[in-house]
């Protein structure tokens, strides 16, 4: 075994600078371009907040009108991408769906190759309006319904809404599903946002980095995370039920999902506001039930392990509220985080080196192939 120092899971270790975002452990701070989160969720739109993540500066009056503008003409689906999404079968996972989709987009558009800041920014924007049609196709798919053509008359989160269920919620739904949106929007050098820069720094396309960011994502210990909650809430059923559920839990050495985070060690920056949004939704819904079971699980964890909650934990039961299938939830986090992701792939463009760690061999060490008489 070489004596040489490793960076298991590359913890601690800086490997860029980002004027994206900046999370800070120590104040429990999370800043998108200088601007606390908690501000931006309280006073803006997600899509003022995606102009801002692309663009470095809030958008003016007349910018968010021409953005606004430009992602509602994008909204629509082409034929051939419903197309395609059909011949899927039920079975497939929707973070697989939600990953083909954005690689056969990127297939079929002639700008794919051009990678210019224009042709990128403009990339980037129809993925974040077309995102909405795909989920909720997929949602409504499985439920054997029709796709509900985008409304040009809503704003992103409404509209988002719209096409899932055929109706428009009333206000508190919608602002607590747009509140998500900007939560999940961006978190510096996480996995999948990693990825995306290792993918763009080989100079490929920006579809391609974002289809390998939608893999990294999938997984249970990332974006999967907000799926797997669910099921822990529904494995569980109520409150009463906490303690031996945790006390098998932890004899088997299973990891608690929505709890504990790599940068974090004392609470998740974005889970106050996220848990004031199930807040509403839980007196919205009337379902003190869920509350009761959200913070029976919530303390008896914290107290016996001190690891809190990220942001997964609140947002699970939030969508759920919602009507999303429990599946759905991670495909929600993709049309979030492709605003992050993009505005990532934009600045490693902009000041590229490849990223190409090395390893350390301990494998057998060099010997002859035996030869055949
Ligand atoms: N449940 C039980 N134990 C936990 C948990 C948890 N959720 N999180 C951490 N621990 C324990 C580990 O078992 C380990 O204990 P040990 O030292 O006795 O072996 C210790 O805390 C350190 O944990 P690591 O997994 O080594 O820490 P790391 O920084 O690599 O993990 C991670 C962070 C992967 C998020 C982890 O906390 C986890 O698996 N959480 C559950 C999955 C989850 O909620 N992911 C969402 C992340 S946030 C997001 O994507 C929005």
């Amino acid at each position: 075994m070489s004596e040489q120092e490793i960076y298991k899971g590359l913890a601690g270790v800086p490997v860029d600078y980002t004027a994206i975002s900046k999370v800070n452990p120590e104040t429990n701070s999370l800043l998108y371009r200088g601007y606390p989160v908690q501000q931006l969720a309280a006073n803006s739109t997600f899509e003022e907040v995606a102009f801002l993540l692309w663009n470095g500066e809030l958008p003016t009056d007349a910018e968010l009108a021409a953005f606004e503008e430009k992602e509602r003409s994008y909204r629509g689906l082409e034929h051939h991408i419903k197309r395609i999404i059909d011949e899927l079968p039920l079975t497939a996972h929707p973070m697989d769906v939600v990953r083909t989709a954005v690689s056969v987009i990127g297939a079929s558009d002639p700008t794919t190759a051009d990678d210019s800041r224009e042709a990128d920014l403009d990339k980037s924007l129809r993925l974040l309006a077309q995102l909405p049609s795909i989920v909720s196709y997929d949602q409504r798919r499985r439920r054997g319904l029709h796709f509900v053509e985008p409304r040009d008359d809503l704003g992103y989160s409404a509209n988002f809404l719209f096409q899932t269920f055929d109706e428009v919620p009333e206000l508190p739904v919608v602002s607590a599903f747009d509140v998500s949106m900007i939560l999940y929007a961006e978190h510096s050098f996480n996995a999948s946002t990693f990825t995306a820069r290792v993918i763009t720094s080989t100079l490929a396309d920006l579809y391609s980095a974002v289809t390998g960011a939608i893999g990294a994502l999938k997984g249970a210990l990332h974006g999967g995370a907000n799926e797997a909650v669910m099921h822990v809430f529904d494995e569980i059923g109520t409150a009463d039920r906490v303690g031996p559920w945790l006390d098998e839990a932890l004899s088997t050495k299973r990891k608690i999902m929505g709890f504990g985070h790599r940068v974090y060690k004392n609470g998740d920056s974005r889970v106050p506001t996220m848990k004031a949004a199930l807040d509403t939704l839980v007196d919205y819904y009337e379902r003190p039930d869920l509350a009761e079971l959200y913070d029976a699980l919530e303390a008896d964890f914290v107290g016996r392990k001190g690891i809190y909650p990220n942001l997964d934990y609140p947002s699970g039961p939030a969508y759920h509220l919602m009507g999303f299938d429990t599946e759905m939830f991670t495909p929600l986090f993709v049309a979030s985080r492709v605003t992050g992701w993009t505005a990532h792939i934009l600045e490693q463009r902009a000041a590229n080196a490849l990223i190409r760690p090395l390893s350390v061999y301990n494998g057998v060490d060099e010997r002859d192939v035996p030869v055949k008489d």
